[in-house]
């Protein structure tokens, strides 16, 4: 259970001018963190860990969306590479999976987290591997989990691109980790603040005042 690329709490990231980024969100960020390239080397590496791993069987590959979507795509692109030039290779199956976390209007401290609409009954005798965009508390993984038991599976391994260094961690950590990071708000690649930024390929910090435009 690695940790992944550690990134120090002092970290301040870079210079968003000196990156491509899309004309509507200029105004928006303060800094790049983690810019695109790197996130794509760090997850060529996550796909040959993985593969030495669970390379021998048939893999389920569940997406968790929607933040998901692009580290997993990516990730699956390393893992066809892989399995594209070598002796052996294995199937790789999707499946995805979207969770809902709320709290109770009497009980704030009682978040509940719903699987929506999935049918996951493919995953019965499978090596399933869970891909997810970042863990914060962990609470919403630790669920998920719990739930895909119920379906049986051989094997489940998490990876996780991010995990966030974070008092209300539950100490949950995932199978395979790409970059360990600060207790900030981060958005980009797919990770989304009330839906923007997924069309962002760097990992970013926002201005603060992009906060309020886009809050809803
Ligand atoms: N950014 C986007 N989504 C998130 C974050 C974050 O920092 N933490 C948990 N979900
Ligand atoms: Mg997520």
């Amino acid at each position: 259970m690695a940790c992944g690329l550690q990134i120090k709490d002092e970290e301040s990231g870079y210079n968003k001018n000196l990156f491509c980024i899309p004309k509507h969100y200029e105004d928006d960020l303060e800094r790049v963190f983690i810019p695109h390239g790197l996130i794509l080397d760090r997850t060529e590496r996550l796909a040959r860990d993985i593969m030495q791993e669970m390379g021998s069987h048939h893999i389920v590959a569940l997406c968790v969306l929607k933040g998901g979507y692009k580290f997993f795509a990516d990730l699956l692109d390393h893992i066809k590479v892989l399995n594209q030039n070598s002796d052996k290779s294995v199937p790789i199956t999707v499946d995805f999976v979207r969770m809902k976390s709320y709290c109770s209007k009497t009980d704030s401290s009682t978040e509940k987290i719903s699987i929506i609409g999935e049918e996951l009954s493919a995953l019965n005798g499978k090596n399933v591997l869970v891909v997810e965009d970042i863990i914060e508390t962990g609470r919403t993984m630790e669920t998920l989990l719990s739930k895909l038991k119920d379906y049986k599976p051989k094997m489940v391994k998490v990876v996780s691109l991010l995990i966030k260094r974070t008092h209300q961690s539950s100490g949950y950590r995932p199978d395979y980790t790409g970059f360990e990071i600060p207790d900030k708000f981060v958005f980009g690649y797919a990770l989304d603040y009330n839906e923007y930024f997924r069309d962002l390929n760097h990992i970013c910090i926002l201005k603060e005042k992009a906060r309020e435009k886009y809050k809803i």
